[in-house]
């Protein structure tokens, strides 16, 4: 079956997290991605936190599936000439260095755009142009740049970064959508374009409701909804909310049978208005559905504390998977705290892909996150990461360059 992507080429220049996620989803869309290393050393992460010796990382093997490696000196002149080459033969070119690195390489925008004004080039930079836009970012200065970290965490605690990669591989995300908009439009124009995301805006995006939020608290200098209502006061900037919902529907995580010892024994419950009186029911509690204190959404507000430690109290007589099947069975919105090593075992997300492991010639076989995006006419096949520089000779074949002249670019250093 074809894929989505079939026949466009990426020149992938991307290392560490935010450009690999980028391009790791373009190659499971049909692109054959190329990413370009530095000979000897390669992606960083291919050495970071590694659990076998020598062996290339699950940092890295889980960021580069289905690309493949071919190790480039950029600064050598004559790596430059096979850069050139490379950057004719390409639809996309991406890459998340330092600000003013690609420049310094000698592709600058103009530079590019003359060899093939037909090139998208796509960039994942720490902030956009302004004050910090020369800064070397990584993902928590992101989460706290973005407007995350100020809005996560409790009340009466410092900030607190999230174990999701919102800046990483939130904005590879973005970037990757950037890409095939691009894309798209050059099918109109015949031109390339530049497509920039930047962590701090890709955070920002994503913490949307927070801005709203604070729009509200200083038309209103409130926010029902939140846990600090009605004892707490409010500051200027939106609080940290705990583990309140963004959203208008009241949840929180409640401890389940076996919090004491598991610290993952516990679920998110939602009380979604529409099921108020199923909930009332279900924990005991069916005067609630008619009292006046607690019928109505707005009538619970201040109530909320009261409301969640009733609940909890059910809650903690049940496992999380027997309050989840219980409470699904009445459409009370619901979700088990499940730890990495659930996921892990989850026969469901095995069998969707999500979850897929994949064999490697050193690493032997690992786990990791397949594609979360499904096509119905463009499936995913999880294919291992390349080693490094694995097909330095394939690439530079299909560029037109004959053994000797890669026997040659290899003895100058070039490749
Ligand atoms: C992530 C980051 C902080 C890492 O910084 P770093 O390890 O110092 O790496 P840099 O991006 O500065 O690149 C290092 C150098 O390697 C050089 N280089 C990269 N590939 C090369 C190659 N194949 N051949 C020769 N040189 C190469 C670059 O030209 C650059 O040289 P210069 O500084 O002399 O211009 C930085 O790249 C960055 O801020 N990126 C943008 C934001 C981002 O994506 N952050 C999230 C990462 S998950």
């Amino acid at each position: 079956m074809s894929k989505a992507l079939d026949g466009v080429r990426i020149l992938d220049f991307t290392h560490v997290q935010s450009g690999p996620t980028c391009t790791q989803l373009l190659a499971w869309f049909g692109a054959d991605v190329i990413k370009v290393e530095r000979a000897g050393a390669g992606d960083i992460t291919r050495e970071q936190l590694r659990d076998i010796p020598d062996v290339d990382s699950l940092y890295f093997t889980m960021l580069n599936h289905n690309k493949r490696s071919v190790t480039i000196d950029t600064k050598n002149p004559e790596g430059k000439l096979v850069l050139e080459a490379m950057i004719q033969k390409c639809d996309v070119l991406v890459e998340n260095f330092a600000p003013g690195a690609l420049d310094r390489m000698g592709f600058t925008w103009e530079r590019i755009q003359a060899l093939n004004p037909r090139m998208i080039v796509a960039s994942v930079k720490g902030f956009g142009p302004g004050p910090y836009e020369d800064c070397k970012v990584y993902e928590n200065v992101a989460q706290c740049a973005g407007g995350a970290a100020s809005t996560t965490g409790f009340d009466d605690g410092p900030p607190v970064v999230s174990g999701a990669q919102i800046g990483d591989s939130g904005t590879g995300l973005h970037l990757a959508l950037g890409i095939v908009t691009a894309l798209y439009q050059r099918t109109q124009t015949g031109r390339g374009q530049k497509v920039l995301a930047a962590m701090q805006d890709g955070v920002l995006n994503l913490c949307r409701v927070k801005l709203r939020d604070q729009q509200r608290l200083e038309r209103t200098g409130t926010m029902k909804e939140y846990p600090q209502y009605p004892n707490g006061t409010f500051g200027e900037a939106v609080p940290r909310a705990g583990n309140a919902s963004g959203g208008g529907q009241p949840g929180w995580i409640l401890k389940c049978k076996g919090w004491e010892t598991d610290p993952n024994a516990y679920i998110y419950f939602i009380t979604q208005a529409p099921v108020w009186a199923k909930i009332c029911n279900v924990i005991g509690k069916e005067e609630w559905a008619t009292d006046p204190n607690y019928a109505t959404p707005a009538a619970r507000l201040p109530h909320l504390k009261d409301i969640f430690a009733e609940i909890e109290r059910w809650t903690m007589t049940k496992t999380k998977f027997e309050a989840m099947q219980i409470l699904n069975k009445y459409d009370i919105p619901c979700g088990p705290i499940l730890s990495m090593k659930e996921i892990a075992e989850e026969p469901s997300l095995r069998k969707t892909g999500t979850i897929v492991e994949v064999d490697h010639p050193t690493r032997g076989k690992y786990l990791t996150v397949g594609n979360p995006i499904k096509l119905s006419d463009s499936p995913t096949e999880v294919k291992r990461s390349p080693l490094l520089g694995e097909h330095t000779d394939e690439v530079m074949a299909e560029l037109g360059y004959s053994p000797e002249q890669i026997s040659a670019l290899r003895t100058a250093g070039a490749i």
